[in-house]
């Protein structure tokens, strides 16, 4: 592949703060708009299920307009609920339907059909809701009856926004406060943007806390660009031999920017521009030039962090000197796919030295990659890791789905390629 990049490149919005826009947007009462919403796979999951729960959404390319009915606003669905690949839809949406006066199914893909849902269940049942796995394997399909609920405090054993919203959103429904603590901050999305819509919530250290809400007022909300998606260029631009990259509009939220730390202690070359606040969230431009990197260790709170950024940062590791060590990321095995297994298989095909371990990988860089046949597993994240991993071999990385990039990053190819003739 090509080792020249350059260029400009503005990311497609944010993945986390577009679902959450549409689903807080038609809860409320009320016009919401939003602009720089991203139009993959995913966020169409989310705008599909409520608008068979009765919303109507405006929706062209980037711009979203949603005519929320309010918090007790939604019909029963009058067919299963169709989530996709999506696994913050179908965790944050089940939160809300928990609580509603209709009984619904939600199902989505194979992958979400292996993804763990008791980590909602749970806590949803000790609010009182009825919440059924159909099959009994703790997946979906999901059957929700909504019942009334009951304020409770949570200790999450995972850090995991999506378990954290969810009850969040339960207890927008419930009869008392609700609050959830996490071993690490998770992103924290779901506080900032829910107390735009008029919610009483507030984060005390690992805790968030929420009061019952008698209604949500629609909003206009400007989403930045999703930093899992600059996470691409970061990588292409820290370990390309002739690059430089300036990545506009990001989001730099402190809860999802652990890749800019990890950049930093790899000694990358990588500066923030132009730094400012756009709808509650903190977002800059990110200048990445090549760098020689090196190995680092990467455990403990910053990992939620970095949560879906392991697979490039395993690439970035493979041109490092030295070795880096990942821990403290056992999330990584119940995603889209069993990340610590997709990275470490096709980082093992391309020749690397990597050892997978229970809650992590270590990785020894510096050794010849060679192209290989890549396995996505459907797995979106891999797909664009293994893209840029091409960049550290003569030959080109083949991909057996490359289309799963729809999810989060429709035009994937055309704008890294764009970059590489620059
Ligand atoms: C997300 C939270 C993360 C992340 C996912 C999106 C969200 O999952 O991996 O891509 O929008 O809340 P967990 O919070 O379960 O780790």
């Amino acid at each position: 592949m090509k080792k020249r990049l350059r260029g400009t490149i503005t990311v497609p919005g944010d993945k986390s703060i577009s679902h959450r826009g549409v689903m807080f947007g038609s809860i409320a009462k009320g016009t919401t708009e939003l602009t720089g919403f991203l139009d993959g796979a995913d966020c169409r999951s989310t705008i599909a299920c409520f608008r068979a729960m009765g919303i109507a959404i405006e929706q062209e390319k980037d711009h979203v307009i949603i005519h929320g009915n309010g918090l007790h606003g939604l019909q029963a669905p009058t067919s299963m609920l169709d989530v996709g690949n999506s696994g913050t839809t179908t965790r944050l949406i089940s939160g809300i339907l928990a609580a509603q006066n209709f009984r619904c199914e939600l199902n989505g893909d194979d992958s979400i059909q292996k993804r763990p849902m008791k980590r909602i269940m749970e806590p949803l049942i000790s609010m009182g809701a009825d919440i059924t796995s159909l099959r009994d394997n703790g997946c979906a399909p999901l059957r929700i009856n909504g019942r009334p609920l009951t304020g409770i405090h949570y200790d999450s054993p995972v850090a995991s926004a999506q378990v954290k919203s969810c009850i969040l959103l339960a207890g927008l429904y419930a009869d008392g406060e609700t609050s959830v603590t996490e071993p690490a901050i998770s992103r924290n999305h779901t506080e900032l943007m829910l107390g735009g819509f008029g919610a009483t919530i507030r984060s005390e250290g690992n805790t968030a806390i929420i009061q019952p809400a008698e209604e949500l007022y629609g909003q206009q909300i400007a989403i930045p660009g999703d930093i899992s998606s600059a996470a691409y260029y970061i990588a292409a631009g820290l370990i390309a031999e002739d690059a430089d990259l300036l990545i506009t509009n990001v989001n730099t939220n402190p809860t999802r920017a652990g890749i800019l730390a990890v950049a930093k202690a790899m000694g990358g070359k990588i500066t923030l521009e132009n730094e400012r606040i756009v709808s509650g969230e903190p977002v800059a431009d990110i200048h990445v030039t090549s760098s020689n990197l090196h190995g680092c260790e990467i455990s403990g709170d910053i990992i939620p962090t970095l949560i879906d950024e392991i697979p490039i940062i395993a690439v970035m590791a493979a041109a490092a000197e030295g070795t880096t060590t990942i821990r403290d990321a056992a999330e990584l095995r119940v995603k889209e796919s069993d990340r610590i297994a997709t990275v470490t298989e096709n980082l093992t095909a391309m020749g690397a030295d990597i050892t997978p371990t229970e809650d992590g990988m270590m990785i020894t860089g510096g050794k010849p990659l060679h192209g290989a046949s890549i396995q996505t597993y459907l797995d979106h994240r891999i797909a664009m890791a293994f893209t840029i991993a091409s960049l550290l071999c003569e030959d080109e990385n083949s991909l057996d789905h490359p289309d799963c990039v729809t999810i989060s990053y429709p035009n994937f190819y055309q704008d890294i390629n764009r970059l590489l003739q620059n």
